[in-house]
């Protein structure tokens, strides 16, 4: 299910590196995050080598709804309250100053990717909420107001307004800025080394690696694992559907996504953790939503995309170890990437080269209580003691009772076994053991995909592998 994004921009190819290179920084991932990282790196004279596993922008970037905005859903309110108010300032800070860059960056560039300036709004059911919400807001030096009357096709108490914002067209942005750099695609990075990246092909000596991966693949030192988990959600391109000029997000458990793009409404929602979403419904549950405030629509695309939250809703944005003084990370973007990415580069841009930025500490992940951070690991690798893929021998009667187009764990002689029945009644057995770190995968009938619930690799019904941390399939190949 291609996105509006990829279906209506062609980045051009980049070769696959075969050779052994020598750059001041290697970036791990060709997505928004990696390729801003070392677009910033290089104006700052810093020569950075982006290595890309498949196509540039093709990871969740290219399935983002691309609204550039500081206001992540309702957090002012609660930001000030768990952290206080220089942190929560610093935090809407860095993330304005990245909608600016991106402003600066099209405007000075004379990038073509439909960059508009519009307003974002976050909607509420509840008076007193918008309230407290717009007020924390104005704390945080946050031109905000509160809006009773909106665009949305249903009533509500109102929104949160935040003036300023933009957005725009993700991949024709990054194609524009890719062509500056030295990138190559198809180079999944399988081994890092100190100073040294190595792809299948080929390896790269750098003083400074930037792990871009959106999931940060290596578990050790950082564990990453302990910190985040990854939460899916689902997204319509509506023909026929009225215009809006803001950007609009509900701040409830059931919230809805609105922006326009050209003669589209992305309406976007039903967000869920990766790997529990075993009985799907989420599309025609969009589906519904579209009919029922749309009547005159037409879904004209869909799509979903993954992103990693944080234990305390912050990104994790600089060393990647303590152990690892020369290695950087950006991850943790809480669906709000179009922002923390800019923001992750300029942070990332000034680290790398010895500069102050007042904003650093906020993100820094080692805020986190390594204590606890052991103790997880600790089980975990518990959980992945002697795991081997297996081959399993599905019974007749367990194979009949599977639907043609449903996926089902099953038991069998040799354990617990994943099976997919496609539509022909062809089987597809997987091993359901995660690769990373041992969790039983569930399955998504939405996407056809095992998903695991523990930190979101995803993998096809072939066992191919669709999103990390793991790093492999679970098929036969
Ligand atoms: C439905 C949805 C809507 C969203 N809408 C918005 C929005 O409107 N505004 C907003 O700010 N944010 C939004 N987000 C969030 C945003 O899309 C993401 O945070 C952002 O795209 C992440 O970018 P990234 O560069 O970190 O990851 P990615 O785009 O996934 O890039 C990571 C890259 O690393 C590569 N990679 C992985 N492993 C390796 C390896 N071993 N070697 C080499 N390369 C590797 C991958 O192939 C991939 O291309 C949305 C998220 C979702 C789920
Ligand atoms: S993603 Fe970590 S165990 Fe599956």
């Amino acid at each position: 299910m291609e996105s509006i994004w990829s279906k209506t921009c062609d980045i051009e190819k980049r070769p696959v590196l075969t050779e052994y290179l020598e750059a001041d920084v290697a970036v791990i991932g060709g997505g928004m995050a990696g390729i801003l990282t070392a677009w910033q790196l290089e104006q700052a004279g810093v020569h950075a080598v982006v290595l890309e596993a498949a196509r540039i922008g093709g990871g969740q970037t290219e399935n983002t709804t691309a609204k550039i905005t500081s206001q992540h859903g309702l957090f002012c309110h609660t930001f000030l309250e768990k952290k206080g108010e220089e942190t929560a300032r610093n935090y809407v800070q860095a993330n304005q100053a990245a909608v600016e860059e991106y402003k600066r960056i099209v405007r000075e560039k004379e990038i073509s990717c439909e960059l508009t300036g519009c307003d974002s709004y976050v909607y509420s059911e509840d008076p007193e909420t918008l309230r407290k919400e717009t007020e924390a807001a104005g704390k945080l030096g946050v031109g905000a107001s509160l809006e009773t009357r909106t665009e949305l096709p249903f009533s509500c108490a109102g929104a949160v307004r935040f003036p300023g914002q933009a957005q725009f067209h993700p991949l024709k942005f990054l194609g524009a800025l890719a062509e500056e750099l030295t990138v190559y695609e198809q180079s999944k990075v399988t081994q890092v080394e100190e100073h040294l990246v190595r792809t299948a092909k080929g390896s790269v000596k750098a003083n400074a690696i930037v792990f871009a991966a959106h999931f940060p693949f290596v578990d050790v030192p950082g564990l990453y694992f302990t910190r985040m988990h990854q939460e899916r959600s689902y997204v319509l391109a509506l023909e026929h559907a009225a215009e809006i000029r803001g950007m609009y997000i509900g701040g409830g458990q059931d919230a809805l996504s609105f922006r326009s793009y050209g003669p589209y409404l992305l309406l976007g929602g039903q967000g869920h953790r990766t790997g529990e979403n075993r009985e799907g419904g989420c599309y025609r549950k969009l589906e519904q939503a579209a009919r029922e405030f749309y009547p005159e629509s037409r879904v004209a695309a869909r799509w979903s995309a993954q992103d990693c939250m944080t234990a305390d809703g912050v990104p994790l944005i600089g060393p990647y170890a303590a152990s690892r003084p020369d290695w950087y990370v950006a991850t943790g973007f809480q669906k709000w990437g179009m922002s923390s990415a800019m923001t992750a580069a300029m942070l990332l841009r000034d680290k790398i080269c010895g500069r102050e930025n007042p904003w650093q500490q906020v993100f820094d992940p080692s805020r986190f209580s390594m204590e606890e951070v052991h103790q997880i690991a600790r089980d975990s690798a518990e959980a992945v003691k002697g795991l081997t893929r297996r081959f399993f021998h599905i019974p007749d009667k367990t194979a009949a009772a599977i639907a043609r187009g449903r996926g089902a764990v099953v038991d069998t002689p040799e354990g617990k076994a994943g099976v997919y029945k496609d539509e022909e009644g062809t089987l597809f057995q997987v091993d359901i053991v995660c690769p990373h770190l041992g969790c039983q995968l569930a399955w998504n009938q939405e996407e056809r995909s095992w998903d695991c619930p523990c930190h979101g690799s995803r993998f096809d019904y072939r066992g191919v592998l669709l999103d990390g941390p793991a790093q492999e399939g679970i098929g036969d190949e």
